[in-house]
């Protein structure tokens, strides 16, 4: 029986172990996937003791996604070192720890299925977090016109001056709705009942998309967008995707993305 993993902090709501363990059930794997709450400063010896004990792969979220590029027992493959996040681990021969990313291809295919045109869109990314990365990369393949917001403006600096777009507080967050095709929310906030809208959600429109990653609930942001009559698409696809392509570096199968989803839906109807 082989073991994975999710490593994050919170991680209660994580929905991967119901998603992953659905997905090796269906390729008849003997594996197991369990959610394990790790925080940024026990990272370090989460990893070796997963290495140790012949973790066959992990996830990382919240808050660790940045983290594990600061430490010299992982090594980053191109992708994630040019992303400045990781949120797969593979174990290589010798216990070699090694750093994916997948939510940047997550993000893209989610938005492909909404049927979404990010070529010469203008984009508003809110966040510059580890997931927030990952899809600013993507965006930039895209061929999207980026601008990043972010509570610690000068972290949206840094992010949009990497993917050649402009930075900004969230104080400008009201203009820059407004200035948009797209908007997507690559925070946390809207995860826990009771979060705030990040803006006015009056000032949505038709003919804008708004992409929330948030996947637990459905949050005000997304409630807004559907009121505005703007094209609203939730983290469900996106968490997906990105498992999907995590499951398959870990064992080289085509991931069962239909019974992925399935699990992912039935595991939120039952929260609800
Ligand atoms: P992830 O790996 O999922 O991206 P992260 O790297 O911890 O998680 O990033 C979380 C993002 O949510 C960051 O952009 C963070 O803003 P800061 O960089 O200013 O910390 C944002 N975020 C978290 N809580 C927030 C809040 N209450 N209001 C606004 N932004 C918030």
């Amino acid at each position: 029986m082989k073991i994975f993993g999710i490593f994050g902090d919170p991680i209660e709501h994580s929905l991967s172990p119901v998603m992953q363990n659905a997905a090796f059930r269906a390729l008849g794997q003997e594996a197991c996937y369990h959610a394990f709450r790790v925080s940024r400063e026990c990272l370090e010896d989460a990893l070796i003791g997963a290495a140790a004990m012949g973790f066959g792969g992990l996830n990382l979220t919240i808050p660790l996604k940045e983290k594990a590029l600061e430490l010299d027992i992982l090594q980053p493959d191109e992708l994630a070192e040019a992303i400045g996040a990781v949120n797969t681990v593979s174990f290589g021969r010798n216990q070699r720890i090694v750093g994916h990313n997948t939510d940047g291809e997550g993000a893209l295919q989610a938005m492909k299925d909404a049927a979404i045109s990010l070529r010469h869109s203008k984009v508003l990314l809110i966040g510059a977090g580890g997931a927030a990365r990952a899809i600013a990369y993507s965006l930039k393949n895209e061929g999207a016109e980026i601008l990043v917001a972010n509570r610690n403006a000068k972290k949206a600096d840094e992010l949009a001056a990497s993917v050649g777009g402009l930075g900004f507080g969230l104080c400008d967050l009201g203009q820059l709705v407004l200035q948009s095709d797209i908007i997507i929310n690559a925070t946390s906030v809207g995860m826990k009942d009771g979060d705030p809208s990040l803006f006015d959600g009056r000032l949505l429109r038709r003919g804008q998309v708004v992409f929330d990653i948030v996947y637990n609930r459905e949050t005000e942001l997304l409630k807004a967008a559907r009121l505005a009559g703007a094209v609203a698409i939730d983290g469900v696809m996106m968490l997906v995707y990105q498992g999907a392509k995590s499951l398959e570096i870990w064992t080289g199968l085509k991931a069962p993305v239909h019974v992925m989803e399935k699990a992912v839906r039935d595991g939120l109807k039952e929260r609800r």
